[in-house]
């Protein structure tokens, strides 16, 4: 009912426990990639678990705790972003996301994160956007430089994966670095790709 359309035939919706048979289907299609990454992705494996993680987020989104929504492509769901925590009290959230390989190489996940930060920081007050990812995780560290996001430092074998513990990089960007998307998605952008590159260059040295 509700959607931002993105570029290139894509949209951004929210993604509710009565799609979970679409979900499924995303799923299905997504897991062999999403899997090592994602921690719900593995355990979405028919209607009733594909149901649970929907749930889990709409109970959140009740709480104002988290919010998930998708992408479509086409009219496919292809992927989603999310607020995996959300804390309007103590100006924070951190947000994530997952794309199925038809959707990939394609800026979705950077135009839809960046609605979401706005949001975040423009409607809700948020003050820090975190993002968190794997060091070897590379296309989602690309990701978080691309939104001018900074590497604040490492939590070392900090997530458990198939019995095997795995660092996290933490990137955040603060309230003062985002660009206001009501001034002009040319701007937005601009500001963007500078600050990421910049973030990057910072990061490389
Ligand atoms: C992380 C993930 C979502 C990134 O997907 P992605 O397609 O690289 O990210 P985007 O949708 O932002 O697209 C960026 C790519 O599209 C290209 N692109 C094309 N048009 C673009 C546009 N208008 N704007 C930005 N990028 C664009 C970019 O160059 C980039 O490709 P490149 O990396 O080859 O240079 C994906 O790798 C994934 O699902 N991984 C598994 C799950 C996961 O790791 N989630 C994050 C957990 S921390």
């Amino acid at each position: 009912m509700f959607t931002v359309p993105l570029a290139g035939g894509a949209e951004l919706r929210p993604l509710e426990p009565w799609q979970a048979a679409e979900f499924l289907e995303h799923m299905d299609r997504a897991r062999a990639t999403v899997d090592p990454w994602i921690p719900w992705a593995g355990v979405s494996t028919d209607l009733d678990t594909a149901t649970a993680t929907l749930q889990r987020y709409a109970d959140l989104a009740a709480r104002d705790a988290g919010r998930l929504f998708g992408i479509w492509l086409d009219g496919t769901l292809v992927g989603g972003t999310m607020f995996v925590a959300f804390n309007a009290e103590a100006g924070t959230c951190e947000i994530g996301c997952w794309l199925e390989p038809a959707g990939q190489g394609r800026g979705l996940i950077t135009m839809a994160v960046r609605r979401l930060i706005d949001w975040a920081v423009h409607t809700r007050g948020i003050h820090r956007v975190e993002w968190r990812c794997r060091p070897d995780n590379t296309a989602s560290s690309a990701v978080a430089r691309r939104l001018g996001m900074h590497r604040d430092g490492v939590l070392r074998e900090v997530a458990p994966y198939r019995g095997v513990r795995h660092d996290l990089e933490i990137w955040s960007l603060l309230a003062g670095e985002t660009a206001d998307e009501s001034a002009g998605e040319s701007a937005d952008e601009s500001a963007g790709e500078t600050a990421g590159e910049s973030a990057g260059e910072s990061i490389a040295s």
